[in-house]
């Protein structure tokens, strides 16, 4: 696809502004809008709740529902923004297909990655069906009964079961045994994101680490765009939720390669321009696609310490028709700050000794209401190899104390 339809970047809030609507302005959007805005583009920021961390740095914002296509459609004709950018998977994506065929913007990657992406049979039929990719033995099922048989027709256990549609882990188990059936079939059915009762059960995959391998689709050469890689970005998951991650994460070297041509395949399949964050499970030599953001990835976080470019800036690049550069600057980590407590509003605590940590730096999201377990900032660190820089993060990390204010 060539890039690009696009007005040349002009000044904001005027007739020569490029303008770009971020549906979904959490703390990965708010990054986004900074590196749009230091370039110049007018950004709209569009929630379904008031004050998201985007929103309070964006040049307009609005709260809809963004599975309403009506109303999807209705705010995109009002703000004629020249791209849409998703930054969260829950979005009517009929509506993005027909804003697309009719021209009227173009969708970030493309209004099928989106479509795709959004529900897991989608990207996962691509990916191991039409491309043949290695993934870990799947099934679908929309019963109990039809989950029993799934597992017993082969998937076997250990295995996972997830709601077709959610994120963040939301509703997702491991099953050791039949015992774990009904428990995991109604955590899925109370943790999907619609009323929609059909999971994928996935064979377990025993991997001695995963990866974020960030992958970039950008202009290389006018009319042609290029895939980039960034370096790998280890992570470590609980609860289906991501709590430190770390770039580069070492690798054999057929196992980066493995991994970057699934990548590659993967990404040139959505098509586009943008970062995608290609998830790989990793054993050995092997390595199996799990799953792709067509967006920057929350692991990817991490790249605002370790890399000439974060993940957030390859991505405005990318979407701009810009040139990118995807290399890693020095070892880095991150270690997730989480609210702690239930509260309307927080203060945080030990702001100034964590950032008296060598190398260390900080974002507090801004989320306008904390739960225990939500993402409310993020600590930063840099080091001489990745150990360093793990334990780094993890002490500014546990330095910042939440209070309920
Ligand atoms: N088949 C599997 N085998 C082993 N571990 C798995 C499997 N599927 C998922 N996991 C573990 O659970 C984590 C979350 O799974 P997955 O990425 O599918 O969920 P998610 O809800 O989409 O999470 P997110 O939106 O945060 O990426 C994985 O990163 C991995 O650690
Ligand atoms: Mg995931």
């Amino acid at each position: 696809m060539p890039p690009v339809n696009l007005p040349p970047l002009g000044t904001p809030l005027s007739d020569a502004a490029l303008r770009v609507m971020l549906l979904g302005a959490g703390e990965l959007g708010k990054e986004v809008i900074i590196a749009l805005q230091r370039l110049g583009a007018e950004v709209i920021a569009v929630d379904r709740y008031e004050h998201a961390p985007g929103q309070q740095v964006a040049h307009r914002a609005h709260v809809i529902d963004m599975t309403d296509p009506q109303a999807l459609r209705a705010l995109v004709l009002a703000e004629r923004p020249h791209l849409i950018v998703p930054e969260i998977e829950a979005i009517a994506t009929q509506a993005l297909l027909d804003i697309e065929a009719e021209g009227l913007a173009e969708v970030i990657p493309t209004a099928r990655a989106a479509q795709l992406t959004m529900n897991r049979e989608g990207i996962r039929r691509l990916a191991a069906e039409e491309l043949g990719l290695p993934t870990s033995p799947y099934a679908f099922a929309e019963s109990l009964d039809e989950l029993r048989g799934a597992i017993d027709a082969g998937i076997g256990y250990p295995c996972v079961v997830k709601p077709v549609m959610s994120s963040s882990g939301k509703g997702q188990s491991v099953l050791r045994g039949p015992q774990d059936l009904q428990p995991a079939w109604d955590y899925a059915m109370a943790g999907g994101r619609v009323q929609l009762p059909r999971v994928i059960v996935e064979g377990f995959i025993d991997f001695d680490y995963e990866i974020t391998q960030l992958t970039v689709r950008a202009a290389q050469a006018p009319g042609e765009v290029g895939t980039f890689f960034c370096e790998p970005i280890g992570h470590l998951q609980e609860r289906g939720d991501y709590i430190e991650s770390w770039q580069p994460q070492p690798m054999s070297p057929r196992a980066l390669e493995r991994s970057r041509e699934i990548s590659g395949r993967v990404t040139a399949a959505l098509g586009g321009r943008g970062v995608f964050g290609v998830e790989l499970f990793v054993r050995g030599d092997d390595v199996w696609f799990s799953e792709v953001s067509p967006r920057p990835h929350d692991t990817g976080l991490v790249t605002l310490c370790s890399q000439r470019q974060s993940e957030f800036e390859l991505h405005a690049r990318a979407i701009l028709g810009l040139p990118v550069d995807t290399a890693l600057r020095e070892p880095g980590a991150s270690a997730v700050i989480y609210g702690g407590v239930d509260a309307r509003a927080l203060r945080f605590e030990g702001v100034a000794q964590a950032l008296a940590v060598p190398r260390a730096d900080l974002r507090l999201f801004g989320k306008p209401e904390s739960f225990a377990r939500r993402r409310m900032g993020v600590a930063l660190a840099a080091g001489e190899d990745i150990e360093q820089a793990r334990e780094r993060a993890r002490r500014v990390a546990a330095t910042v104390r939440p209070v309920a204010a």
